[in-house]
């Protein structure tokens, strides 16, 4: 393989899973990879899929009553739309239920049945559906799948083998004299540990009686393939393995497998295995990441804590989403979403520090240069350090890309950013203007704007969108948007001069996550006004404990009065199960007094007291807004006041 050419990979997902943020984070850090090598001039592709075989979309197809194909058929479009929502530049989009993949995996079967690598025999062993891995006793956790926890159960049939225990020695040896082969390293440790404890024969198939959804042994139709045998080939048959030679030749090995520490096994045991016996090289590096979590835990769909990348990207934009992941997951660590993580990470690094160099360039270009952008003048230090500060970010941004550390490679950008807010509050180019100092001015300007240009470069992979905005801001204009290549960056001269810029200063509006005015819930304190809101949590679902602490009881109007003085409130005296208490709700507008009395409301009855307009309220009601209607939530009938609601 030709060293210039890069190929990477995601894991193909289950096609029965709703995408989350994990899933969001392998494609978006493997697209990112594929732009920047691009943006080095590399011949890249990029691969990604989803693995569609097995007996959880055997049995959803079945619930639903529907043909497995065709289920599958609907649910890949979750991942395909995500994707293209996302800005996912892949190459090719691989279904292992595609004629050509499941061709291949069919005569890899054969291949290895025919020399022996492949055998039958009884076997007895723990089964987990939901991972669709089968134990052995001594993989087992307290009698459980050691992956998930769950129950398993015991399987004695005869089935096939791939002959993957006289490998043993051999992958051990390969993986210490490979560094870099499994990554971060101490992945490799765990990989050599497994190794070292002893490594068995790979059931590869599943019997027709029990699984028939799977891709059919070609030596035996009463079995199909194991589904990750048949998985793990996509990234062969992916790049024209056994079809097209030449693409075959041009892609493999892959120079990267991007994972998730989940499958680490799979990708660093079974696969290298797999190629060794198929006769293939070995993919250069298998990279396994750290997990998303919310609170402390892994995100996933059974635990119902995930985050919906669609959501994020309509909530936050596209890019800055793909930005906080780059940003927050140092790759080998696991990282943990929260909102205020991401409010604050985007109101400090886009929307000040880049977003405000962005508009100060672009408000003195235009109100002292005629918007456009000058030729400097002489350099002075001041220049000199903040070219320095650009350069070294552009080296910290190419390490990094070797290592895989996003985050530091954008750290170092950031810094930058913040070198040339800096440099502007030094070099004052309002002051200059002022004084009519216009060659210092220029060079200030034009210094200023050009550090922009190459963040513009820097950060393209990873916001496409927003950078091509950024250097349509600066004047460029068609194909030099997105001509943002950091292969230029050394050799190619500025040529900003002379542009003409365009004040987008909405480029990173802040993020403001002061509560909305006007909701019927009583106003905060007036102490609490003058304080800055904290961000508050609209992304991430609560659980359940989150919930509890929310005390919700039924309430009885006794009376109701107008606030004098204020034409929305209305203060109202309510039973909660003998007890009084008094309410000031926004809801004049929309219930009279005489309406209110008598109807059983349901209320926070845990919120903390708070005085509003001069009235003290105990507690929030409960409400349903629509547009400009506003209904109260009742309870139907006759009921006891003071009755726990949840
Ligand atoms: O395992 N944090 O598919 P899958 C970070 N079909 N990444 C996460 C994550 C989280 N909380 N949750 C999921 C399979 N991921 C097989 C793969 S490959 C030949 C077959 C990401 O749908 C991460 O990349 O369960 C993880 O490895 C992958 O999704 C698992 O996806
Ligand atoms: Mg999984």
């Amino acid at each position: 393989m030709n060293t210039k050419n890069f190929y990477v990979t995601t894991p193909i997902y289950y096609v029965n899973d709703k995408p989350h943020i994990g899933h969001a984070y392998t494609t978006v850090l493997a697209d990112v990879l594929a732009r920047y090598h691009r943006s080095l001039g590399d011949e890249t592709f990029f691969l990604t899929g989803t693995d569609e075989h097995g007996q959880k979309v055997e049995k959803a197809a079945a619930a639903r009553h529907m043909d497995p194909k065709a289920h599958c058929d609907e649910t890949v479009q979750r991942f395909q739309s995500l994707w293209k929502r996302l800005g996912i530049t892949n190459d090719r989009y691989i279904r292992t239920t595609d004629e050509y993949h499941k061709e291949v995996v069919r005569k890899i079967l054969q291949n290895l049945y025919d020399r022996g690598e492949i055998y039958k025999a009884e076997y007895t062993g723990w089964y987990c559906v939901g991972d669709e891995r089968f134990f052995t006793e001594k993989d087992l956790v307290d009698g459980k799948c050691p992956e998930c926890g769950r129950e398993v159960s015991s399987i004695v049939e005869s089935n096939y083998f791939f002959r993957m225990s006289k490998y043993r020695e051999w992958l051990i040896d390969y993986i210490e004299t490979h560094p870099g082969f499994i990554q971060p390293a101490f992945r490799a440790n765990e990989t050599l540990g497994f190794l070292r404890k002893g490594l068995g024969d790979l059931c590869i198939s599943r019997p027709k009686a029990r699984l028939s959804w799977g891709i059919e042994l070609p030596f035996d139709p009463d079995y199909v393939c194991y589904v990750w045998f048949d998985a793990l080939i996509n990234y062969i048959s992916g790049v024209g393995y056994l079809q097209d030679d030449a693409m075959f030749e041009k892609w493999w090995p892959a120079s990267y497998h991007l994972i998730g520490k989940d499958i680490l096994t799979t990708h660093s045991v079974y696969w290298p295995t797999m190629l060794k016996a198929i006769g293939l090289p070995l993919p250069k590096t298998i990279f396994a990441h750290g997990w998303w979590l919310t609170g402390n835990t892994k995100m996933s769909k059974s635990l119902g804590n995930v985050v919906n990348p669609m959501d994020m990207a309509d909530r936050c934009g596209v890019d800055a989403f793909r930005y906080f992941l780059m940003a927050e997951m140092s790759p080998g660590n696991d990282a943990n979403f929260t909102e205020e993580g991401f409010v604050t990470r985007y109101n400090s690094d886009l929307a000040n520090d880049l977003g405000n160099l962005l508009s100060r360039v672009l408000k003195m270009t235009l109100r002292n240069a005629n918007g456009t952008i000058p030729t400097p003048g002489a350099l002075t230090a001041d220049e000199e350090e903040l070219k320095r500060e650009v350069a070294s970010a552009i080296d910290t941004m190419e390490s990094s890309l070797a290592a895989l550390k996003f985050d530091q490679g954008l750290a170092a950008v950031m810094n930058a950013v913040r070198a040339g807010n800096r440099y502007l509050e030094k070099t004052a180019p309002w002051t200059l203007a002022k004084k009519g100092e216009t060659e210092r001015l220029n060079t200030v300007l034009f210094t200023a704007a050009d550090a922009l240009r190459q963040f513009s470069v820097l950060l393209y992979p990873v916001m496409p969108e927003k950078m091509a905005e950024l250097r349509k801001a600066l004047g460029y204009t068609g194909d030099e948007l997105n001509d943002a290549k950091i292969a230029d960056l050394r050799t190619r001269p500025c040529d900003l001069a002379g542009r003409h810029v365009q004040d987008t200063s909405g480029l990173f509006p802040r993020i403001d996550v002061t509560p909305k005015e006007e909701t019927p819930a009583p106003a905060p304190k007036p102490a609490d006004k003058k304080k800055k809101a904290a961000p508050v949590n609209v992304f991430a679902p609560i659980g359940i404990e989150e919930f509890a602490k929310i005390e919700l009881r039924t309430a009885k109007i006794l009376a109701a009065e107008k606030v004098e003085g204020a034409d929305k409130l209305q203060k109202l005296q309510l039973d909660v199960g003998g007890e009084k208490r008094q309410i000031v709700s926004g809801i004049a507008q929309w219930y009279t007094p005489e309406t209110l009395v008598g109807k059983t409301i349901v209320i926070v009855a845990n919120l903390k007291p708070a005085v509003i307009r001069g009235v003290e309220s105990n507690g929030m009601l409960l409400a349903a807004k629509s547009g400009k209607e506003l209904k109260l939530v009742t309870i139907d009938g006759e009921f006891a006041s003071g009755a726990q609601v949840g």
